[in-house]
Order: structure tokens, then sequence, then C-alpha cells
């Protein structure tokens, strides 16, 4: 095993404080278990992020993906969200251990993501395809994932803990965010099992066309999932023109709200600003420019008064 790289070793102690420490450096012994126990070799990664996900070969030489999370809910989830959506667009994963934090996957090849195209509405189409024949009705698992109820708990949460404000927002902006959170989960008709992390890095192409892959596992209303693709992959000028390209692809396409795809952006953008958010008042610049975007499309339809940033 080389040794992990800086960015690496610094999220997952951003993420997971000192649990995470501890998992880096288990993480040789839990590589060389992942190898006895399925007996399979496993290769250098290609870029890691939170996760350390490797290629790896099997012994009748197939060639499959190894995933080692930090065990416990979050990966709980991911292996239900998984097995929830076994029949659909999603990659197949071949066995886990859930005491571990370690998936098998079936590799998807070529393997290349939505990302590395560069026509963003042809992007934009496929996403909504694979959307699609993805996600579905809820019927009766409401307990078995998280939902975006509890989204809205964890910017309620944030602003009990920061009341004069976080990162680049006021109280005032914090408050906008968490009344919309609560008027789109009060009054969403439908729920449906969703994708949770759904963006362009997380959709690849395989032999038979394009699947998603790291799926979150979240249950709300269908326009919540696509904030994460609006936000991703944004160009450095004409954020909201570009935006606003995408919404108008992905309503027309699933049949969405605009104007709840607007609120709902708003909403996620604020929550996922304020996460990234650290001591030093940094924060994810990407989040924060699609916050305003959404703020000014917001005011737009009018969703909320005459705050300003
Ligand atoms: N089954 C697979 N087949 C081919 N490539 C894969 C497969 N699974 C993962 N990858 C590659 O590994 C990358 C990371 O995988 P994944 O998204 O599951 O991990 P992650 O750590 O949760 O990433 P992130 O936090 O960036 O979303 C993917 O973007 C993809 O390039
Ligand atoms: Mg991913």
């Amino acid at each position: 095993m080389l040794p992990l790289p800086a960015q690496f070793i610094k999220s997952v102690q951003f993420h997971f404080g000192e649990i995470g420490e501890k998992w880096l450096k288990q993480l040789p012994e839990l590589i060389g278990y992942c190898e006895q126990k399925w007996n399979v070799k496993i290769e250098e990664p290609i870029s890691l992020s939170i996760n350390y996900v490797a290629p790896a070969v099997m012994q009748d030489g197939s060639s499959v993906f190894i995933k080692i999370s930090i065990p416990g809910e979050e990966f709980r989830n991911e292996i239900k969200a998984l097995d929830l959506f076994r029949t659909r667009k999603m990659v197949k994963p071949i066995d886990y251990d859930l005491k571990c934090g370690i998936l098998l996957l079936k590799k998807l090849v070529p393997g290349d993501s939505l990302a590395e195209l560069s026509n963003d509405e042809l992007r934009t189409q496929i996403a909504a395809e694979v959307h699609n024949s993805l996600t579905y009705p809820s019927q009766n698992q409401i307990t078995l994932l998280p939902t975006t109820k509890s989204r809205e708990g964890q910017l309620r949460k944030i602003l009990q803990t920061n009341p004069n404000g976080i990162g680049p927002y006021s109280r005032s902006i914090l408050q906008k965010a968490l009344s919309l959170f609560a008027y789109l989960n009060e009054t969403a008709k439908q729920n449906w099992i969703l994708h949770g992390d759904f963006h362009h890095e997380n959709i690849l192409r395989d032999k038979g066309g394009w699947v998603a892959i790291d799926p979150k596992g979240l249950i709300g209303e269908r326009e919540y999932d696509f904030i994460q693709f609006l936000l991703n992959q944004l160009p450095k000028e004409n954020v909201e023109q570009t935006i606003n390209k995408r919404i108008e692809i992905l309503a027309e396409q699933c049949q969405l709200a605009k104007h709840r795809l607007i609120k709902w952006g708003f909403c996620h953008s604020v929550l996922a600003t304020c996460q990234t958010s650290d001591d030093k008042n940094h924060y994810n610049e990407d989040f924060y420019q699609g916050s305003k975007a959404f703020f000014h499309l917001c005011k737009q339809i009018d969703a909320f008064g005459a705050t300003n940033f």
C-alpha cells in the first residue's frame, strides 16, 4: 500500500475526528483482511475522498471494486440502498462485511463518469434518464432510511448551536432556509426512495449504459435528490444560468415542479455549506455560490421576503 494522500487523511479527520484517525491506522490491516477473505488482489486506488475505494482482481481473473468505509449507520444505509435499488440502474454488490465496513462491487466498464462529458445539457439529460429508471415511490420503507425531515433536523441543530450564524450566513438566512425546509417537508405530496448523493461523479458508464453508484439512501420528495447534481460541476461564471438550464431539462424529463426544485435548492445548499464550515471560517465555496444563485432564483419566484446576503 502506498502512503495515503494528505488530502484523504485531512478529509477523514475532518468528517470523523478520532474515530477516523483510528480507522486510518487500521487500513493496511483491513486491506489484508479483504485480500484473505475474498481471495482478491487489491490494486492502488485511483483517487480517494473519505472512503478507501480501489479496483481489485478476484482469483478467477474477474475485476471488482472494493470500498472500505468506517462501519456505522452511513455504511449500513448504503447497503440498504443498494438492496432497495437492486433491480434498477445501480451498481451490483457482490458481498459485504457490515462489521468491518467493507463492500465488494461489480466493476463497471469502462467506468468513466458523467463529469467527463463536457456538454452540460447532454449530461443533464443522461442524469434525468438514470434517475427515472432508478428511483421509485416509497410504500412502507419510511423507517428504513434517513428522510429529508432528518436533513431539516440537521439544519435546525446547526442554527441552535450557532445562533449568530455560521460560515458566510447570518442568523436570518439560516432561519429562512429552515422555515422553507419545514414548509417543503410539510407540503411534500409523495415520498420516494432516493439515491441521496446523486451527482456527476456517482453516475458511471457501464457496458449496458449509465448506472448510479455510491447511494447514501434517503426518503423524501423526488426534487430534493437533484440538488447535489445542480450544485456540482458548475462553471466559474454563469452559475445561475447553468442551474436554470439544468432545472428546465430535469423538470421536463422527470416531470418535476420547478419552484420546488428551486426552494429545495436553497435549503440544501445552505445546509451543505454549513456542513463544510470549519472553525477557521473555511467552507465549500461552490456550495456557497450555489446557495447564492438559489437564493436569487427563490426571490424571482417570490419564495420569501426581502432579506439579502
Ligand atoms: N463499481 C465500480 N466500478 C468502477 N468504478 C468504480 C466503482 N465503484 C467506485 N468506482 C470509482 O471509485 C470512485 C469512488 O467511489 P465512491 O463514489 O463509491 O466512493 P466515495 O468515497 O463515496 O466517493 P465520494 O465521497 O467522492 O462520493 C468513483 O467515483 C468511481 O470512479
Ligand atoms: Mg462517490
